[in-house]
């Protein structure tokens, strides 16, 4: 059937589209930012309106927006081969696996690909589950550890691993066997807030609780490098490598999470590289792509992928996806990486994240808690008092407002811990030059000077 749309595209949105994350009641009166067309950091509305994009979209455009080379992969993928499903083979997928592999760590050589972030870290705790029950027949590992306002993505298994209540109230019962430890925030932490370091406390907190639970229970920790979503906390210095000696010591397998991590966002290619750190297992989406096309990939070792080559017909990994490894999406990220590695965009988005964040740090209002990120991933912790009490939720809603209005997109952490989405976040393209990290730190001290 011809239909003739006669409504404008925002009285179609509002009447038939259910959007992520928003109550609907408030949208006609403020209807969300419809974005026309994008080039480099900047986002387009139906007016013309200029908005330089803090947030690359949702952490994921690294390279910028209008990149025509991977506009024109993807246009010769379709072209040559539209789809075909990887129970099978084809070019993209084949030539994606081997090149994460020169980039990652040695050994780290098994991709599986799915669509997205959720379904990459549902992947990862699937294949952590089978690969310790097969390795260690006589016990039952099936506990997975992992952080409190760590977030890893909405599915059931990924909302059960994400430590942040408030998203995950309304749909329990998650699936069992899943346990929340404190994450790394030296600026609230209950074992060394008042030191000038971290200890390391929260880190060893994982040790007690696999001791508790018995090793031969526990399957996996999972950990995002820095924490994203939940409101910035970086993994501090000795951290990373203080899980890996914990995993080493029980045998537990572990998985970190860099789907905002992954691909230049912390000032390395991977955030791994701050540690010396090898994981087990490693996810990604967004970033692979540059969100160009829907991606995710779960990377194993080969000592994980040997767990499922065993005799039996049912020792293989039972895990299909249907899009995941999409020739189109296979062909964005190799031209994504491409791009990624010859202007080796980590550099900038270490140089200028550096530069941001000490510009940030200079900003005199005391509604600035704390300010803390790793390259181009920074969130600034708002609060009302010096007893650190957290912005409310209004106020930090009508501060997203005048953002918008002074033309440069934002975000906070939303729904991380009751009572504490009070941190602003940035996670600009990698592309940001000095000049438009000069725009968004006199935006942020002029937006709260105004309103704080
Ligand atoms: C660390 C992390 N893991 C997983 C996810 C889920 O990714 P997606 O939204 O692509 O499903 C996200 C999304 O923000 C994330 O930040």
């Amino acid at each position: 059937m011809n239909r003739t749309i006669t409504s404008t595209n925002r009285e179609l949105d509002l009447k038939h589209v259910w959007h992520a994350n928003t109550q609907h009641r408030s949208l006609a009166s403020r209807p969300p930012l419809e974005v026309v067309s994008a080039e480099g950091c900047y986002v387009f509305d139906t007016e013309g309106r200029r908005y330089l994009d803090g947030m690359a979209g949702l952490f994921c455009v690294n390279v910028g927006y209008g990149r025509r080379e991977i506009v024109d992969a993807v246009a010769a993928q379709m072209a040559e081969l539209a789809y075909y499903p990887l129970t099978q083979s084809h070019g993209p997928a084949a030539q994606l696996a081997a090149r994460l592999a020169g980039l990652l760590p040695e050994g780290l050589n098994r991709v599986f690909f799915t669509n997205s972030g959720s379904e990459a870290v549902e992947t990862a705790l699937k294949m952590a589950r089978q690969c310790s029950r097969q390795n260690h027949p006589g016990e039952n590992r099936y506990k997975i550890i992992a952080r409190r306002r760590g977030y890893h993505g909405f599915t059931m298994g990924a909302l059960a691993a994400t430590g942040q209540t408030t998203r995950r109230a309304a749909f329990e019962p998650l699936p069992q066997g899943f346990f929340h430890v404190a994450p790394p925030d030296h600026y609230r932490c209950a074992f060394c807030a008042e030191k000038s370091a971290c200890s390391l406390a929260c880190a060893d907190e994982i040790e007690r609780l696999i001791r508790m639970e018995g090793p031969e229970t526990v399957a996996a920790v999972i950990a995002e490098p820095a924490i994203g979503s939940g409101g910035v906390f970086p993994a501090p210095e000795g951290y990373l490598e203080r899980l890996r000696e914990i995993c080493d010591r029980y045998g537990v397998l572990l998985i970190l999470d860099e789907v905002i991590t992954g691909f230049g966002r912390t000032g390395k290619l991977f955030g791994l590289e701050h540690s010396g750190i090898r994981p087990d297992i490693i996810t990604f989406a967004k970033g692979i792509t540059s969100a160009y096309l829907p991606l995710g990939a779960t990377v194993a070792n080969e000592r994980v992928f040997e767990a499922f080559q065993g005799e039996a017909e049912g020792s293989k990994f039972v895990n299909v996806s249907t899009f995941g490894g999409h020739p189109s999406s296979c062909a964005a990220a190799l031209a994504n990486i491409d791009i990624l590695t010859r202007e080796r965009l980590w550099e900038n988005a270490a140089a200028v994240g550096a530069w941001l964040m000490e510009q940030l740090r200079g900003i005199h209002c005391n509604a600035i808690g704390e300010v803390r990120g790793l390259g181009l991933l920074i969130g600034i912790e708002l609060v009302t008092d010096d007893r650190k009490t957290p912005m409310p939720d209004a106020q930090m809603l009508r501060l997203l407002r005048e953002f918008r209005d002074a033309g440069v997109l934002v975000g906070r952490n939303v729904e991380s811990a009751p009572g504490f989405c009070n941190v602003l976040l940035l996670s600009p393209p990698l592309i940001l030059d000095h000049e438009q990290a000069g725009i968004i730190v006199a935006t942020v001290a002029d937006v709260l000077n105004r309103c704080c």
